[in-house]
């Protein structure tokens, strides 16, 4: 048994999951897939090149599948993945959902997807360290071709919001590995609790005002961007996006401190490509790749442009895709 999972471009809505906040990410081409055979004992290999460590991801999964007392049984499970690591692209939660998947049929058992992004958003909290949201997990499972899937961390609520024809995703990878584990990640989750804190609420998303503080203020503005990117894409208000997405950029760099010169410089010089309708930082930030939006006739111009001006970028041009699932063979 084969199973798929993506990996993802958030378009907007930059660490407001773990605030409880809004995302709209996108399940993109590349993916990992899990091919799973019975075997006498649990076996795990990788024809890719895996991240360092891991096997954590997977042995996390089955931890948290057992916990909620799912038989599996032993299995040989070989990964392969098409999705760069540490590029800010989510190959963790594509490897976690992979395994899941796998896991969860081999047991002959059923599980809602948004359980399953619940367990490997907790596998890799527990296993792995970082305290993250569950935006990754949730997108592997949930991706729509051609659609950015608007979630509302919160409640949970989600809606597949479609991408206006003519537009183009090309992802543009600064080549700065980011370890988010090791990362100042999770000091921002904890900033952010005692922002809540000090202003007397559940949470950011829950913030009228920044009382000063510069990570409320990303939070609440970033909030309000995501909802308007979503009108801009139902308009087709191109000029809107790429506004909201200039205005994320800066208030990631500025309030949340989460970019680095390489992101700064692989925005500033989309400035100067053809075709280019927005661009920012995309994922946890400090390092990995920035997302592009660009006017379709001009994706291939626009990549070649962007790697002359940023030697050493690695340019992916995709679209949006299908969350994950059972690959037939
Ligand atoms: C990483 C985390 C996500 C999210 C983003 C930032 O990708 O895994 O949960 O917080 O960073 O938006």
């Amino acid at each position: 048994m084969k199973f798929r999972a993506p990996g993802r471009v958030n378009l907007i809505g930059e660490h407001t999951d773990y605030n409880d906040g809004f995302v709209l990410p996108v399940a993109i081409e590349m993916q990992t897939i899990a091919t799973a055979t019975p075997a006498p004992a649990m076996q795990f290999t990788s024809t890719s090149n895996p991240p360092a460590g891991w096997e954590a991801y997977v042995l996390g999964v089955e931890k948290q599948l057992r916990r909620r007392a799912v038989p599996i049984p032993n299995l040989a499970i070989e990964f392969s993945s098409t999705l760069p690591l540490g590029a800010g692209l989510s190959s963790s939660a594509a490897f976690e959902v992979s395994a899941a998947l796998a896991f969860i049929a081999a047991a002959g058992f059923e599980l809602p997807a948004m359980e399953v992004a619940k367990l490997c958003q907790q596998a890799e909290i527990e296993t792995v360290g970082l305290g993250c949201g569950i935006m990754d997990q949730f997108i592997s499972l949930h991706g729509r071709a051609d659609h950015a899937i608007l979630l509302d961390c919160r409640s949970l609520a989600w809606r597949p919001v479609p991408i206006p024809e003519g537009i183009t995703l090309v992802i543009a990878d600064t080549g700065v590995k980011h370890a988010l584990a090791s990362s100042e990640y999770n000091t921002r989750r904890k900033e952010c609790e005692e922002a809540a804190a000090a202003l007397g609420v559940k949470s950011l998303r829950d913030a009228i005002q920044d009382g000063g503080y510069k990570r409320a203020r990303h939070i609440v503005s970033e909030n309000a961007r995501v909802l308007a990117f979503v009108e801009a894409l139902a308009a087709n208000d191109r000029k809107g996006l790429g506004e909201l997405m200039a205005a994320s950029h800066e208030s990631l760099r500025v309030d949340y401190e989460v970019s680095c010169p390489e992101l700064d410089a692989m925005v500033a010089a989309a400035q100067q490509c053809p075709g280019l309708i927005g661009a920012r930082m995309t994922g946890g930030g400090f390092g990995g790749s920035t997302i592009n939006l660009v006017e379709t006739g001009e994706a291939s111009a626009f990549a070649a442009k962007l790697a002359q001006l940023y030697p050493g970028a690695t340019i992916h041009i995709t679209r949006a895709a299908s969350g994950a699932g059972r690959q037939n063979p």
